[in-house]
């Protein structure tokens, strides 16, 4: 084993040699995911009202409450028994969070914004870092191991959410597609998009072969392949994907609410 290489990093929090303006994209990003959590718990407890809208027989329905299993049918019930406060987003919701949670993507994230483990590189942090030091993902963290099995369930989140996209495209004069349907579909499409790149998805295609050699290993290995490509790109369909869930939400809030009015583009009648 060879020695360790010891960086000259300056002592003190965010003390530096660097020149750059290191501190823009972590900043910019912690408070992006502050603004997330703060818009999200407003839209959950405080005005969970306008959560989707009817266009000439095509229904809207906003990104956060997607899908509406209050809606649904099941095991015969169609009108759920339940407490006034509880909604849609409050029941499905711990699916998205938990897997933007485990993200491997996201734990970068969180770990430089909120808890400066590092501040950034070359940049000193903490001294309650340096006492704690680095022992893995333990206690709480463990629950990041759960990231693969919350990606089997986004995965089902994403089957419902292009069906809800579906639900746009018809109207009471015949099918076609409303500004609603392409803000939702490009949703639906960046969150395709951010679980297809995830590195879970990727080691499940093929990283977990050691060789992609004929029949089914190969076709693996060219998904792993497929996988890595987007893959590269999976921090800007994590963001994307995010930003989009909020615009679509307002979208839905301003339609409803009756301030814009949304337009049908009826081309099959
Ligand atoms: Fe980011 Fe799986 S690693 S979603």
């Amino acid at each position: 084993m060879g020695e360790g290489i010891k960086l000259p990093v300056i002592n003190g929090l965010g003390r530096t040699d660097r020149i750059d303006k290191w501190w823009r994209q972590p900043l910019a990003m912690g408070i992006a995911l502050t603004a997330a959590l703060i818009y999200t718990a407003w839209r959950l407890v405080i005005f969970p009202d306008s959560i989707s809208y009817e266009l000439e027989g095509s229904k809207v329905m906003s990104p956060i409450f997607s899908p509406n299993i209050l809606e649904w049918e099941l095991f015969g019930l169609n009108e759920w028994d339940h407490p006034g406060w509880v909604n849609a987003a409050i029941l499905v919701l711990w699916i998205p969070f938990g897997f933007r949670g485990t993200c491997y993507y996201m734990r970068r994230v969180y770990y430089r914004t909120f808890f400066q483990s590092p501040t950034a590189c070359w940049v000193d942090e903490p001294d309650i870092n340096k006492k704690i030091g680095y022992g893995g993902e333990k206690r709480l963290f463990i629950f990041n191991n759960l990231h693969r099995y919350f990606l089997y369930a986004a995965i089902i989140i994403i089957a419902i959410k292009w069906w809800d996209v579906t639900h746009t495209l018809h109207f009471d004069e015949g099918w076609g597609f409303s500004f609603g349907t392409i803000i939702m579909a490009t949703e639906a499409f960046l969150l395709t998009m951010y679980v297809t790149s995830c590195h879970a998805l990727r080691h499940l295609a093929g990283g977990s072969l050691d060789r992609w050699v004929s029949g089914i290993s190969a076709f693996r290995g060219k998904l792993f392949k497929k996988i890595s490509v987007f893959n590269r790109s999976h921090g800007f369909w994590f963001w994307t994907s995010l930003g989009f869930v909020f615009l679509g939400d307002l979208w839905t809030i301003v339609v409803a609410e009756g301030h814009i009015n949304d337009m049908a583009f009826v081309i099959l009648g």
